[in-house]
């Protein structure tokens, strides 16, 4: 079965995905609200002639924050320095990136509740007031020196909001959040990949790779190019509904988009759980998955389609998931 949820690790992929990113507010599909008002921001700091303030990301993996990233740079015609949180590893590196910095630039910063407390730290200060304070030698020797920066924006994406520390949390102006894409949305984000390819696919064709993409554009993306590569195979340049058909049944993709995890999660839950309620640290350890892991990617998803509830007591598998599974709920004393 494919993996569809790894994160960007290949960067051929990430090179593909850089090729279709849409470069301007009003080629990004979905997420209206958070669109709407970020139009206000960038317009208004815009007519201010100032930098936008801090923006802080947040939602699941494959919803486009990088992409919305982008586009803000492309909007305020701005340059962006992209960074990821967990190599950043010494308050050094931090300071000679920060240091570097031009006028008005974006710094984005990927997974920075990943970024190390110290690192964290020595961000919040610069944050609040424009200066990186650096301490040099020890004890009663120590001096320290501010180094004023330069006005710029920083962006953090996140999967999660709640592990940032909270002085950190308080320096973003903006705070906005990712939801999953509709169905139609996925369509579209189909449709319009299937454009910048220059590839032609039918309606329905399009309806099967959305469906099954779990509302996100960077799934939806992957499968599109995987179904593309059965029809080339075949020395067809369509996608018809047939070679859609063909190839998801070949990918093993789910009528939901679930793949291999999902399914060992609920199974595991069903199975050795008697269907919940069950802690999320014995589901990870019984599946040989980390807890974030599950917690970040996999469970957005499954509880937002209702195969799952989340409860003080513990996850608990839905009705629909044991129909979607096929399975039948076994008689168990803890169950209502
Ligand atoms: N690629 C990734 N996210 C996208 C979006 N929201 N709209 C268009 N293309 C995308």
């Amino acid at each position: 079965m494919t993996r569809l949820m790894d994160a960007k690790k290949n960067s051929k992929e990430d090179e593909i995905e850089l090729s279709l990113r849409p470069k301007f507010l009003k080629e990004y599909i979905g997420q209206k609200e958070l669109k709407h008002n970020l139009e206000i921001f960038i317009g208004a700091a815009k007519h201010r002639n100032e930098v936008l303030d801090h923006t802080l990301l947040y939602g699941p993996p494959g919803l486009g924050k990088t992409t919305l990233a982008y586009i803000i740079a492309n909007e305020m015609k701005t340059k962006v320095r992209l960074i990821n949180g967990p190599s950043v590893e010494r308050p050094g590196d931090l300071a000679s990136i920060l240091s570097t910095l031009d006028p008005g630039e974006i710094l984005f910063i990927d997974a920075i509740h990943r970024l190390p407390r110290v690192v964290e730290e020595i961000l919040s200060s610069a944050l609040e007031d424009f200066k990186l304070i650096t301490i040099s030698g020890m004890g009663e020797n120590a001096t320290s020196i501010d180094i004023p920066l330069p006005p710029f924006t920083l962006i953090g994406a996140t999967t999660r909001a709640g592990a940032l520390s909270s002085p950190l949390r308080a320096r973003f102006g903006i705070t906005e959040k990712f939801n999953f894409y509709s169905l139609d949305e996925s369509e579209q984000i189909v449709r319009r990949t299937s454009k910048v390819f220059k590839t032609k696919i039918s309606e329905e064709a399009i309806k099967l790779i959305a469906a099954r993409s779990r509302g996100t554009p960077r799934i939806a993306n992957r499968l599109f190019r995987r179904v593309r590569d059965f029809a080339n195979f075949e020395h067809k340049d369509e996608i018809t509904t047939v070679i859609a058909t063909k190839a998801l049944t070949a990918l093993k993709v789910d009528k939901l988009g679930l793949d291999d995890v999902d399914i060992r999660y609920l199974t595991a839950i069903m199975e050795r759980f008697h269907g919940g309620p069950v802690g999320l640290e014995a589901i990870a350890s019984s599946i040989g998955e980390e807890v974030m892991n599950l917690e970040d990617v996999y469970e957005p998803y499954l509880i937002q389609i209702g195969l799952i509830n989340r409860t003080p007591r513990g996850r608990i598998a839905t009705d629909k998931a044991y129909s979607h599974l096929e399975k039948n709920h076994g008689f168990s004393l803890f169950k209502s």
